[in-house]
């Protein structure tokens, strides 16, 4: 069995943070989304992973990721020319897969029991396809398939505007060697994509057999700013453990779950976990508040931050005032000279600089 990440693609619904960034590698609890699933991949017991990139943020992903080694895995990249589809990214792999059985994982999706049981269901069984279906409120926005009483998939759509069901299309596919011919015969959609919907409707004409799972535990597709702090939110909701490696001084409070990274320097703060800061931070004179992830480097003083993530190298300096259910890019600089008490809702791109005043 192989893995496949697609981690290509522009990013333009996290513009303008993706002007500068792959959307993969934006940070869910300080670390990159797209790590999650190249972790989920190794927990199945899967070691040869292919990864799709574009020419755009390709070099990045290489560049942070890595030939596999740090997580005992074999990487390689996949260079997919044009954002022409998910099954044409499937064609662009077809080398790298051979005939080899594997699972697809889209980089910014997150699920949560990982896929290794369903990696075990899929060996175990006879299907040619294993999809991943979950109930959503808004299945418009995704892949939406019709299940008839017994469970069985009578038809897949992508993006129908009159859906049939509210059971949306997961991120995360398992497939044999008889999907490449499927894709072989489909054409573009009205998008001008291949998409994956329709090889696997294809399947399903053909007889093959297609296998779903309904998912009961949460699953986020990390497309805009909102599912980003939503991310955020639900794993640092489930971090259990505590971590203390930087430096507190006596009258600064910490309660909850909270990381706090080497070199980093807290004075006269209030932390409330969930939360994590990362490394070499000095903060001062804030209060950071619950679902808050904070990169390496950060620089805060007389600031509140709640339900936000803030990039590495960001500097907050005598902001009196409170920043919530914000996304601030790498190295911002966000001062204020105005001592009025106000609050913001942020979505700021790499190496922007704000002056209220
Ligand atoms: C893609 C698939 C869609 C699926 C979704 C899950 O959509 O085409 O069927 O439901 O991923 O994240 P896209 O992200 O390309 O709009």
């Amino acid at each position: 069995m192989k893995g496949l990440i697609l981690s290509g693609g522009k990013g333009t619904r996290m513009r303008p943070i993706t002007h500068t960034a792959a959307k993969q590698l934006l940070p869910v609890a300080n670390k990159p989304i797209l790590f999650y699933a190249i972790e989920a991949i190794k927990a199945a017991g899967i070691y040869e992973l292919g990864i799709i990139i574009s020419p755009e943020t390709g070099q990045d992903i290489k560049h942070i990721v890595g030939n596999g080694e740090r997580w005992g895995m074999q990487i390689t990249y996949l260079l997919q020319h044009e954002p022409l589809g998910l099954a044409h990214a499937v064609k662009t792999a077809r080398d790298f897969l051979g005939d080899a059985p594997f699972v697809m994982y889209l980089g910014d999706n997150l699920i949560k029991d990982g896929v290794a049981p369903l990696v075990d269901r899929f060996k175990a069984g006879q299907a040619d396809a294993l999809i991943l279906l979950k109930e959503v409120t808004n299945p418009s926005a995704f892949g939406v398939a019709q299940l008839n009483g017994n469970g069985r998939i009578l038809c897949l759509e992508e993006k129908p505007a009159k859906p049939k069901s509210n059971l949306a299309l997961v991120g995360v596919y398992l497939f044999n060697k008889n999907i490449h011919k499927a894709i072989d015969e489909i054409k573009p959609s009205k998008r001008g994509e291949l998409e994956i919907t329709d090889a696997i409707q294809q399947l399903i004409d053909t007889n093959f057999h297609v296998d779903s799972h309904v998912l009961h535990s949460w699953w986020l597709d990390t497309g805009k700013k909102d599912d980003m702090l939503e991310a955020n939110r639900v794993v640092l909701d489930e971090m259990t453990d505590v971590s203390m490696d930087g430096g507190i001084d006596e009258h600064t409070r910490i309660s909850g779950r909270v990381h706090i990274g080497k070199g980093t320097t807290l004075k006269h703060c209030s932390i409330r976990g969930p939360a994590v800061i990362g490394e070499n931070c000095s903060l001062e004179y804030s209060y950071v508040g619950p679902f808050t992830s904070i990169g390496n480097g950060a620089r805060v003083s007389h600031a509140e931050i709640e339900h936000s993530i803030l990039r590495e190298h960001c500097r907050i300096i005598d902001f009196h005032g409170r920043i919530e259910d914000s996304l601030i890019g790498v190295n911002v600089e966000l001062t204020r000279s105005q001592l009025k008490p106000v609050a913001y809702r942020l979505m700021l791109g790499d190496d922007s600089k704000v002056e209220v005043v």
